[in-house]
């Protein structure tokens, strides 16, 4: 959601700008711009639409603009007016000297426009950015320097952002600071960059630093300087990225998601790796703090989380109450921090995010630390806001997932919660030992079951041909599985915006089995279980109305090929680690779905992969 790259160094900035934004494309965006500063004088390129767009103007122009070697850039994902030029990022103040990039809202935007107003600004944005890039400039009059205008600029200031500034009689400098929206800084030898994220710096260096709330940097070409809101001089804490650059590239697949689709076997095998040693030997969760009496103890868990990460989380409740015999509440996070919430020190809260950066969820967390919960943060982004805010911090390692639609990290994300179940299982001796040790068979051998589906795809590709044309579908599963109708149905609609609607299948008759007819495809995901026969029956219920019906199934009873229209066999699998297994084959009908209809797989519209306002 928005994304933010400065530069200052010895080359032509707008290359690295323009390469840093394609590289934060995956955070969702619709419109971008650039403003550097040309032989004293800033200039802004704008475009509405796609990065290439901005590539096609900046082009017309390159040898003129690549004299500049100071620059900051944005991709915006519209949150105050639409998506125009006009809005885009950067903005400037009424004489043009400052240039400011945004990622975040101001709260208070509406009160400080007035005042600027009052005192002689003029807006031509409906943005709340442009109120910033108006007080920094007033307070730069004020006080000739440039980060201390920043700093007192912000104190004014209420709600989230990162913002990167520029200004023309400070040809030098780059000042930029955040609260509640992430910023790191990138270090190089004659150069510096700024950035919402690793990806827009990771091929130039591997040196950097995570800015805390209310911090502010000064960057030129040779020194980096950070300060609190206080005017404290801050020690810099350089880190050395654990990205690599190849990260970054399809390695041949046409999309992302396929790509990222097609790492889940390794990604499996990575999030067991050092934790599951042997099956007969307990799980290693070093990263879990919490005393083990405390464990013991636990009255409740409580897992907050968004979309994807919200699924896994489902699942985790399943599995965590089936083998831990603790209840788990699972509430979006969204929900859960406008309302009484009941938690208190004997209460596990459980935050889960891909990103580490969805706001909803970095308030639901605040709110239960402050009522003495313990946190337990599930997050592929160990450099994230959560995880710093996390007692206990257990990271997913699925790598950098580029594909806005998640994939990937939902499994190891899924796995993870396994892990945890074992492990807080074996603490508590609440499952038999004979249970523990199939389920972490099942998990050592899950990443070559995966491999057989990955290899058998063509079904799926064949499958998704036959049902592309369809405007409406149903996904239907129950216990452990009905996390995974849902995260099938969120996968198919966001990429390929296809009506898809999970429902716990029981649910069927008492209402949504009014739309059923032979327009509305129901898919049913038939795992071997206690559930079988009874989704068996839905199914029989949904074909009586005439519906077209898909399963995917681990059952070899020829039986089915009567009832259902098509069928994705999936190898055999307890049920209890099923969820694991079933999603894929759901992710890549979604993926063939949307590709045959010629849709932005990788960066569907209106989606920020990073949702960093509430
Ligand atoms: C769907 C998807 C979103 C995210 C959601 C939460 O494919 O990616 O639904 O799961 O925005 O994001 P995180 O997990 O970063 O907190």
């Amino acid at each position: 959601m928005c994304g933010i790259v400065g530069y200052i160094g010895n080359k032509p900035a707008v290359d690295i700008l323009l390469e840093g934004l394609t590289n934060l494309e995956y955070r969702g965006y619709d419109s971008a711009g650039v403003a550097v500063n040309v032989e004293g004088k800033v200039e802004l390129y704008k475009a509405e639409g796609k990065l290439q767009n901005l590539k096609n103007i900046v082009q017309e122009k390159y040898e003129h603009i690549s004299k500049s070697v100071i620059g900051i850039g944005h991709i915006r994902w519209a949150t105050h007016g639409v998506p125009s030029v006009t809005n885009a990022h950067p903005h400037t103040c009424n004489c043009g000297k400052v240039a400011i990039v945004h990622n975040g809202i101001i709260e208070n935007y509406k009160e400080l426009r007035a005042k600027l107003e009052a005192n002689g600004c003029t807006f031509r944005s409906q943005t709340d950015t442009e109120t910033i890039a108006h007080l920094v400039a007033s307070k730069y009059a004020q006080t000739k320097d440039l980060t201390e205008a920043v700093r007192i600029a912000t104190k004014e200031i209420e709600g989230a952002y990162a913002i990167a500034v520029i200004h023309q009689d400070v040809k030098n400098t780059i000042v930029a600071t955040r609260r509640n929206a992430p910023l790191v800084i990138g270090f190089g030898e004659g150069e510096n960059f700024v950035a919402s994220d690793v990806p827009a710096l990771i091929q130039y260096t591997k040196k950097a630093m995570y800015l805390d709330d209310n911090q502010i940097v000064t960057l030129t070409p040779d020194s980096v300087k950070v300060i609190d809101e206080n005017n404290n001089s801050i020690p810099l804490k350089i880190e050395n990225l654990p990205w690599e650059p190849v990260a970054l590239s399809k390695m041949g697949y046409k999309h992302f998601m396929l790509k990222e689709i097609h790492e889940q076997p390794d990604i499996v095998r990575n999030v067991l790796t050092g934790k599951l040693k042997n099956i007969d030997e307990n799980i290693s969760l070093s990263e879990v703090t919490l005393d083990k009496d405390k464990l013991k103890d636990l009255k409740r868990i409580q897992i907050v989380a968004c979309g994807t990460s919200l699924h896994a989380a489902l699942v985790g409740k399943y599995i965590i109450e089936e083998l831990c015999g603790i209840p788990v509440d699972v509430e979006a996070s969204s929900e859960y921090i406008y309302r009484t919430t009941i938690t208190d020190e004997n209460t596990l809260v459980i935050g889960v995010s891909q990103s580490g950066e969805t706001a909803d969820t970095i308030t639901a967390i605040r709110q239960a630390k402050k009522k003495g919960s313990h946190i337990l943060i599930v997050t592929n982004r160990p450099d994230s806001t959560m995880a710093r805010e996390a007692d206990s911090l257990v990271p997913v390692n699925a790598g950098i997932e580029v594909s806005v639609a998640a994939t990937k990290s939902y499994m190891a994300q899924v796995i993870s919660f396994y892990l945890l179940a074992i492990y807080m299982a074996e603490i508590k001796n609440s499952a038999s030992k004979e249970e523990l040790i199939k389920i972490k068979h099942e998990l050592i051998v899950l990443p070559q079951k995966i491999e057989q589906i990955l290899n058998h795809k063509s079904d799926i590709q064949k499958c998704a041909k036959a049902f592309s044309g369809h405007k409406d579908f149903i996904f239907i599963a129950r216990g452990i599985n009905y996390a995974t109708a849902l995260e099938g149905a969120l996968k198919l609609k966001e990429i390929s915006y296809i009506n898809a609607t999970g429902y716990s299948a029981g649910e069927l008759k008492h209402g949504p089995i009014a739309m059923l007819d032979e327009s509305m495809p129901v898919l049913s995901i038939l795992m071997k279980g206690k559930v079988y026969e009874k989704i068996l029956s839905n199914a029989e219920e949904a074909k009586a109305r005439n519906a077209k019906l898909i399963a995917v199934t681990n059952s070899d009873d020829i039986k089915l090929d009567e009832l259902f229209d098509s069928i994705i066999r999936v190898p055999d699998i307890e049920e209890i680690l099923s969820p694991a297994l079933a999603i894929v084959p759901l992710q890549l009908l979604a993926y063939y779905i949307a590709e045959f209809l010629g849709k932005d797989v990788d960066q569907p519209r209106n989606l920020a992969k990073s949702v960093t306002v509430e």
